[in-house]
């Protein structure tokens, strides 16, 4: 077949002229009252302000991030780019292709030559407002259109619920122009490729000297203004494991659903997947549901085996609430209610590096004192099972040892908040060897993973896998859990269980 017109797609029928007359007609005028401000957008101005700071007269574009094919013409649900959430307090699913812009104010004129004054930075969200009912957008519109995905905000709406200056998205290449060759200007690169471009194309015809180094740093300094989590971030965190509890409490209640119906790693994960999207955003990390054997392999998150009866399951799930601040939470729960004594042996020598970990994680002491103070624990307990082929110490030798790790190779610890690894950008001396801070948010998840198939490890402790992992902030004193709400003690853990289970 030879095609001469370009094809519409199969399933659109074209719009008559009647209708594109008929439709903007008779619908009620568009609410004149402004929506409130957003409680996130309270906390912003600071996370700017030390943006702002930080690079004097520069111009700081922090793009939110695109929508992705799924699948075809099916996008994956927008979740915006953790920077953006953070300067702009917009959390859920907002707001696709949008640009924070931190422009540079200028006591003189910036036509001079000479270098800007250090007169801080007006902040502008450049967005894509609702187009009017006239609009094709209003019908046509798949993926931006209000007769397709809702009723999408104003500038001015959008103004009031932020407290930024906003602008359409259209003006922001004129907006990126301005006098590129005297104001430097820095992108996240890696969030939206068509803002990278754009700002890439303007800087090679400006003839900018530029080095992509200036935007990496950028990145760095994004992350590491995360680092110590504002009282907000910390309110929202603890409803983050306030929410984690009660999807945890149901999937327990559910065991003998997931054991009754087959496939029980996906009840579990679907069972947790319904409150985290009831009680907040959605998950924060792909949820690890792993019975038996597959508890040994660190994110199991095909979640397609059996739980069964005798087993232990690891479940590593948190709940992201809408401001995208996400728990991160791990239980390794008998399926019974009760643990046997080999799982129990492992369980309780895991509970005891956990708590070594916890008791490290002290203001002024570095982060990786924790990992440190939870290994040796692990190390000790394999020596003392007769399984580490070396002594403790030598193990432990960071240059010559290592042999412990075959059964723990993770770290103990990342920075929880936005993300789920939250600070992932953040240089190595603020975080492995920086100091641990008030504020500072962090997990604490030793385990011991004992492969079906490890020839090392005596039979009885063979397929068993046990992860605990508390999401913990530092203080002046002793860490706060805000996880604590869910039992650790493996007689705790019992007792949680029965009441659940009804037993
Ligand atoms: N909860 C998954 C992880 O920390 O990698
Ligand atoms: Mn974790």
């Amino acid at each position: 077949m030879t095609q001469k017109e370009p094809r519409l797609p199969n399933r659109q029928v074209p719009f008559s002229d009647a209708f594109i007359a008929f439709i903007p007609q008779d619908w009620a005028p568009y609410p004149s009252e402004l929506p409130a401000r957003l409680a996130t957008a309270e906390h912003t101005q600071a996370r700017r302000d030390a943006v702002s700071a930080a690079y004097p007269g520069e111009r700081i574009v922090v793009p939110a991030g695109g929508l992705k094919v799924r699948s075809n013409d099916t996008d994956h649900r927008f979740r915006p780019h953790s920077a953006f959430a953070h300067l702009t307090g917009l959390g859920t699913d907002r707001e696709p292709d949008a640009v924070l812009v931190l422009e540079p104010i200028f006591v003189d004129s910036p036509d001079a030559t000479h270098a800007v004054d250090d007169a801080g930075h007006v902040a502008t969200l450049y967005f894509k407002p609702r187009a009017p009912r006239t609009d094709p957008e209003f019908y046509a519109d798949a993926r931006y259109g209000e007769m397709w995905v809702g009723q999408r905000e104003s500038l001015e709406e959008m103004q009031a619920m932020t407290g930024l200056q906003c602008e359409a998205l259209a003006a922001l290449p004129g907006a990126l122009s301005v006098h590129l060759d005297r104001i430097p200007s820095r992108v996240v690169r890696n969030v939206d490729d068509r803002i990278t471009t754009l700002l890439d194309e303007l800087r090679r015809t400006h003839e900018v000297d530029f080095d992509v180094c200036v935007d990496e740093e950028l990145e760095t300094m994004l992350s590491e203004l995360r680092l110590i989590k504002d009282d907000f971030e910390l309110e929202q965190l603890q409803l983050a494991c306030d929410a984690t509890t009660v999807g945890f409490e149901a999937v327990v209640a559910d065991f003998p659903a997931a054991v009754a119906n087959g496939r029980g790693e996906r009840w579990c994960e679907g069972v947790f997947a319904l409150h985290a999207r009831h009680l907040g955003n959605d998950v924060g990390y792909g949820s690890i549901c792993a019975a038996g054997d597959h508890a040994t392999t660190l994110h199991w998150v095909r979640n397609d085996g059996e739980l069964r009866e005798g087993d232990l399951v690891l479940l590593d799930m948190g709940v992201e609430v809408d401001t995208l601040y996400t728990a991160d939470v791990t239980r390794t729960l008998p399926v019974t209610g009760r643990f046997t004594p080999a799982q129990r042996t492992v369980y309780d020598a895991v509970l005891a590096a956990q708590q070594a970990g916890i008791d490290a994680a002290r203001a002024g002491r570095t982060f990786h004192e924790v990992h440190d103070a939870a290994i040796r624990v692990v190390a000790e307990h394999l020596h003392a099972w007769g399984i580490l082929p070396v002594s403790v110490e030598e193990s432990l030798d960071p240059v010559t040892g290592g042999q412990h790790r075959r059964w723990m190779v993770h770290g103990t610890s990342h920075h929880l908040g936005i993300d789920v690894h939250d600070c992932a950008q953040a240089r190595k001396e603020f975080y492995r060897e920086g100091t641990l801070r008030p504020g500072m948010c962090i997990t604490v998840e030793p385990g011991i993973y004992f492969k079906s198939t490890d020839l090392l490890v005596p039979e009885e402790l063979r397929g068993i896998g046990v992860r605990i992992e508390d999401d913990i902030v530092i203080t002046d004193d002793d860490p706060l859990i805000l996880s604590k709400a869910l039992p650790r003690e493996a007689d705790a853990v019992e007792e949680w269980m029965a009441g659940l289970l009804g037993r």
